[in-house]
């Protein structure tokens, strides 16, 4: 009898115990990042044979706006509605950021989400998006921002490297038709993946404002797809076998890296949720370093980013251990459909601690933990200690940047010099651009008196900043408090309007 209590006891103590442990375990929800393209626009034009994407083309429009809107009202309802975040009734900027790029249509597809997530808010939202300059935008803007994409012309070069394959694909009589179509047969003839990348392009935009597509258009529209699927993965996605690419790292990098701590910040206080407006080309490059996009996916049309396509980070805690799930989707296209989003779980790569990499989908939460996923956004970091202003001899050479002269207004190689300060210069071993001499190379032993080249001795002496980027004194005032809050480095900023600040 004795015995056969005290083995209930046991029993009843150990289902105790599991039931303690079940409660435990139960993940708590933490913080939510939000990466969405701008929402449906105008199509592009075509400009003395180049694509143009700047007024009067591109432009947002209402659909445009309205699926930015729809997923707001999908955050609320998702994430606010159900407390896992607790956003105020009222719109505070001390518990959301919002960050667009600086495109008109990216700023109000920013405003319109916010407005869409403050819906039926007694006190009307007038969102604060805020952005940084182009050139300085290596988060969101990297093919503006970072030196090595210009000196290394990447789309000229990316664009021409399947001419022979899209010709064969799509057909040379097609192609022609498309040319005569559209009035552009001398883009169709020299640059046939522009080609398909305008037409493919203005598919999506009629199909999202309700304007008709002639059918043998249409019908090949899905081929269109898988061009620009192969562009893209050539331009923006990281091939860890690419000596290149591990050199100067993946482009999305920059950007997960320090949404993941944000993520994984103790210390950020009420900042629940960051929200992000910007590009394709932003999602392609993010889903390269989080291993949603990998190289096999090169002329999968998954990858072809839809207007107002979002990628969300959710942070989510089991039993002390961080775990970062990643979801991904777009609304519905057609113009007038009320344009819901199917959202589903996003492969992200994890790397375990012995370097073997495996499928979030492959975990029972569908899941990475943090560690893991930070090894593998780590293994897309720069190899190289010039990050993204690493050059090859090559590229130097075909932009005229490998002599002493000082490069021409304008140029790449002058873009190139004024963003790099720490790279080698021109023949002379241990040179550097000179900001005094219209960026011509100078002997550092030279120039030291000079005011200017003492400025960039130091910027070259000065930590790298920026995830391997070394752009030293070139950080603008708004840049640079935008960095601090992110990695908590320094104190906050005194300007009111940055929400940012408020993530101490
Ligand atoms: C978020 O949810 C809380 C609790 O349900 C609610 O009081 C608040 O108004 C909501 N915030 C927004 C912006 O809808
Ligand atoms: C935003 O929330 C913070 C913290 O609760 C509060 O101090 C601040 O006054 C709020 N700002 C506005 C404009 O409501
Ligand atoms: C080229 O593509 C068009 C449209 O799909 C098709 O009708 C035509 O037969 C193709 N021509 C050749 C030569 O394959
Ligand atoms: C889109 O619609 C416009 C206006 O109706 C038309 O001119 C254009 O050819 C269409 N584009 C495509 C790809 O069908
Ligand atoms: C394309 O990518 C998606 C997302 O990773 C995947 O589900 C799908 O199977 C891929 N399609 C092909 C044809 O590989
Ligand atoms: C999108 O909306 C249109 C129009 O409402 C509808 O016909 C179509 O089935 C929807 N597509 C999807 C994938 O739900
Ligand atoms: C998810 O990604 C892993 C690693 O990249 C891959 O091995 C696996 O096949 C993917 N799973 C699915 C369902 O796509
Ligand atoms: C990833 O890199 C960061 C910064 O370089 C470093 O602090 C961190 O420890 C690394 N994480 C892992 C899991 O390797």
């Amino acid at each position: 009898m004795i015995v056969r209590d005290s083995a209930l006891t046991l029993i009843v103590s150990v289902i105790a115990t599991l039931v303690v442990d079940i409660a435990d375990a139960a993940p708590e929800f933490g913080k939510l990042v939000v990466l969405h393209r701008h929402g449906a626009r105008t199509p592009m034009g075509v400009v003395d044979g180049a694509l143009v994407c700047a007024y009067p083309y591109c432009q947002l429009t209402n659909q445009g706006k309205d699926m930015c809107r729809t997923l707001g009202r999908y955050i609320s309802t998702t994430y606010n509605s159900t407390g896992l975040i607790n956003l105020p009734e009222n719109y505070n900027v001390s518990f959301m950021s919002s960050i667009g790029t600086d495109y008109s249509r990216v700023v109000v597809s920013g405003e319109a989400m916010v407005m869409g997530l403050y819906e039926g808010s007694p006190l009307q939202a007038l969102p604060f998006v805020d952005f940084i300059p182009i050139t300085d935008d290596v988060e969101l803007v990297m093919w503006k921002s970072w030196p090595s994409y210009i000196i290394r012309n990447t789309y000229d070069t990316e664009v021409h490297v399947d001419d022979a394959w899209v010709r064969a694909f799509i057909n040379e009589s097609h192609l022609t038709e498309l040319g005569q179509y559209f009035g552009i047969e001398a883009l169709c003839a020299s640059s046939p993946t522009d080609c398909v990348g305008f037409v493919q392009d203005s598919i999506a935009c009629n199909v999202s404002s309700g304007s008709p597509v002639p059918s043998w258009i249409f019908e090949r529209w899905e081929d269109y797809r898988v061009v620009v699927s192969k562009f893209l993965a050539l331009m923006l996605g990281y091939d860890p076998s690419d000596s290149y690419d591990q050199n100067v790292g993946s482009f999305g990098y920059p950007f997960a890296t320090s949404a993941l701590k944000f993520l994984t910040n103790p210390n950020s206080g009420l900042l629940q949720l960051r929200h992000f407006a910007a590009h394709d080309w932003t999602l392609i490059a993010v889903y390269s370093a989080l291993g949603i996009w990998t190289p096999p996916d090169a002329g999968n049309t998954t990858f072809v980013p839809r207007f107002a396509e979002t990628l969300l980070l959710e942070q989510w805690t089991d039993s002390g251990v961080t775990y970062i799930k990643a979801k991904w989707g777009y609304p519905n296209q057609t113009s007038g459909s009320g344009y819901a989003y199917n959202f589903r779980v996003a492969n992200m790569s994890c790397m375990s601690a012995d370097g073997v990499v495996y499928g979030a989908l492959s975990t029972a939460q569908s899941w990475c933990p943090v560690d893991d996923l930070w090894r593998f956004v780590n293994s897309t970091a720069p190899l190289s200690a010039l990050g993204n202003c690493y050059a090859t001899d090559d590229s130097l050479q075909a932009q005229n940047c490998d002599g002493d002269d000082a490069p021409p207004a304008g140029s790449r190689c002058l873009f190139y010099r004024q963003k790099c300060p720490a790279a080698s210069c021109g023949q002379t071993d241990g040179a550097i651009a000179d900001p005094a001499r219209g960026y011509m190379c100078q002997s550092q032993q030279l120039g030291k008196d000079t005011p200017f080249m003492a400025a960039t001795i130091v910027a070259l002496v000065a930590p790298a900043l920026l995830g391997g980027a070394i752009t030293g004194f070139y950080f603008t005032n708004k840049f640079r408090s935008v960095f601090w809050s992110l990695t908590g480095t320094a104190p906050p900023s005194v300007d009111e309007k940055q929400p940012l600040a408020q993530e101490k």
